[in-house]
């Protein structure tokens, strides 16, 4: 049974920001503030590896623990990596996968994501994959192609438990600009037909790219989406707990 399951998901994706000092004290101000957490939320919190562990001791078991990325590979030769079981050995539940950065800048194929996510099946995390098209893509009228070439594998890993997909369209990743809540709704309603397509069913649907406090809850009032992942705004602890504290806002 996945923590998620049956509650709104809030992912904080940290990237490669923070410090062992900001580790240990965004840890304990969401434990301090446990009592404001909504019972209905399930807070996933991704720091970078290094801190992993020191962030897990400070938050005592308030929010569950991602890895931001893990290694194609099970083990071996293959200096510089992280294994998926190395990051369920020091507490993870969840592994990030196909993030647009990974896919960009370190380009990641969709073979690639697709390995990533077996390993992560494997070793018993839940994968968090993410999805989206690029500007371009969405200019010229493609995002249902891009959404369809990045999903219409999955089913060839055969069963992923706890599997969670994340819509993060990448031209709003960063930048400040964000889908329309009818985008959102299409976008949803194409990644559920593709893993239908394949007997997938019930996957939550994350919303991801520039989510702010300020505009959490045009997100999260939308029917279709069970979450959102949040990167700049999550590296602030403050700002991240009043995002998760709209679910009360939320009828
Ligand atoms: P952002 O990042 O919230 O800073 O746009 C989201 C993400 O990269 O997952």
């Amino acid at each position: 049974m996945w923590p998620h399951l049956g509650r709104k998901i809030f992912v904080a994706n940290w990237k490669m920001n923070g410090s062992l000092a900001f580790a240990e004290a965004y840890g304990t101000f969401l434990y301090e503030q446990r009592a404001t957490i909504p019972q209905g939320a399930c807070a996933i919190v991704c720091p970078p590896a290094p801190y992993l562990k020191a962030f897990c001791d400070a938050i005592q078991g308030v929010a569950f623990l991602g890895i931001q990325n893990i290694a194609a590979a099970s083990k071996g030769a293959f200096t510089g990596e992280i294994s998926a079981n190395m990051a369920k050995d020091i507490g993870c539940c969840y592994g990030l996968v196909g993030h647009s950065e990974r896919r960009h800048l370190y380009r990641e194929s969709d073979a690639v994501v697709l390995e990533k996510m077996r390993r992560i099946t494997e070793a018993g995390l839940a994968p968090i994959l993410c999805v989206g098209e690029t500007e371009e893509q969405r200019e010229g009228g493609r995002m249902e192609e891009a959404l369809y070439q990045q999903l219409c594998h999955v089913s060839s890993l055969g069963c992923i438990p706890g599997l969670i997909v994340a819509y993060e369209p990448v031209w709003a990743i960063g930048t400040g600009k964000t889908p329309t809540r009818a985008n959102i709704q299409k976008a949803c309603r194409v990644i559920h037909d593709i893993l239908e397509a394949q007997e997938m069913h019930d996957v939550p649907f994350l919303y991801g790219g520039s989510v702010t406090a300020a505009n959490a809850q045009d997100f999260l009032s939308l029917k279709e989406v069970q979450g959102v992942l949040v990167g700049g705004a999550s590296v602030k602890a403050d700002e991240f707990l009043a995002i998760i504290q709209h679910l009360d806002k939320i009828s």
